[in-house]
């Protein structure tokens, strides 16, 4: 397993790769790897015969009051993560390498990015899609693996891959939680003992809505008010947003009637958290 930097050390590798005739797999992080990384990570490797993963904080992903200088980072610890779930590389470019001096062509969306997230973080969306598409080009993977914590992203990442005729599978991975229930993230380590203890009513609120969907509640309002009422009776957490959308077009609808996704962001103190369920996995 390699630490890499430049996009051309990158661009050789895949390319003694190819001439041997490998699939790649890649893995885009911002890093701080967990378990839900490593279940991307382990799925690459179990498709493709070589996995790349990005290791990068994408500065244009953050909006000017974000996070961006706070957020964790540990290189080392992430290196020992990927080799031991199979990973060949890891790309840990500087901020420079990807974006060198007068950088200033944006891939934007619209429509999809304009609902959930994109309402709060009107920036963000423009921000992945580019990154995104720079590492497609750089790595030219065969696959590319996202994860389902990110819902919205994924959906738009499979959109901007079908409007630009990108040559890329995109594969969704299930969630992965801690045993308690709460999505893990790399954002969690920012939570105190008691902010820890309320970020519960995330997974908690997503079960709620789960088991009335399960139930055949039809009515979006009757279910995000529930997932509301049992969010707003926990001192510390103020919701962003709960609510739910048509999973194509990030759309909201009043009935649940197509393939749908719920979708929650919500701040525990400082620390803004998101979590989901598509009614098709339930
Ligand atoms: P990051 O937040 O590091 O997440 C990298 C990938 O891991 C994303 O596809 C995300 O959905 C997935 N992931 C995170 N937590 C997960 C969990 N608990 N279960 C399953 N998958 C999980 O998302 C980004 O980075 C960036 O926006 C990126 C796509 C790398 C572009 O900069």
């Amino acid at each position: 397993m390699k630490i890499v930097k430049t996009i051309d050390e990158v661009r050789s590798q895949v390319r003694q790769w190819r001439a041997q005739g490998l699939s790649v797999g890649l893995v885009p992080t911002m890093g701080y790897l967990h378990e839900g990384h490593a279940s991307l990570i382990d799925a690459s490797h179990r498709d493709n015969d070589r996995t790349v993963v990005s290791d990068f904080v994408n500065p244009m992903q953050f909006g000017p009051a974000e996070d961006l200088e706070s957020y964790p980072r540990d290189i080392e610890h992430d290196a020992r993560l990927v080799e031991e779930h199979g990973g060949d590389i890891i790309f840990n470019p500087e901020p420079e390498e990807m974006y060198h001096k007068g950088f200033s062509s944006f891939v934007d969306m619209t429509v999809l990015t304009q609902e959930l997230c994109g309402l709060s973080r009107p920036v963000h969306f423009r921000g992945v899609c580019t990154v995104v598409s720079k590492l497609f080009n750089i790595v030219k993977p065969d696959r590319a693996y996202f994860g389902k914590k990110d819902a919205q992203q994924l959906a738009v990442i499979r959109h901007m891959v079908d409007d630009l005729n990108m040559d890329i599978d995109i594969i969704g991975c299930p969630i992965i939680r801690e045993d308690d229930g709460l999505a893990k993230s790399s954002r969690n380590t920012y939570l105190n003992d008691d902010e820890r203890k309320a970020a519960l009513v995330l997974s908690k609120a997503i079960f709620l809505g789960m088991n009335l969907v399960r139930k055949g509640e039809k009515s979006c309002d009757v279910i995000t008010g529930s997932m509301k009422e049992l969010i707003e009776a926990e001192p510390l957490a103020k919701a962003d947003y709960v609510k739910i959308v048509d999973c194509a077009t990030m759309q909201q609808i009043e009935s649940i009637d197509r393939p749908a996704l719920c979708a929650i962001a919500v701040f525990i103190g400082k620390t803004r958290l998101i979590d989901n369920f598509f009614t098709e996995d339930v």
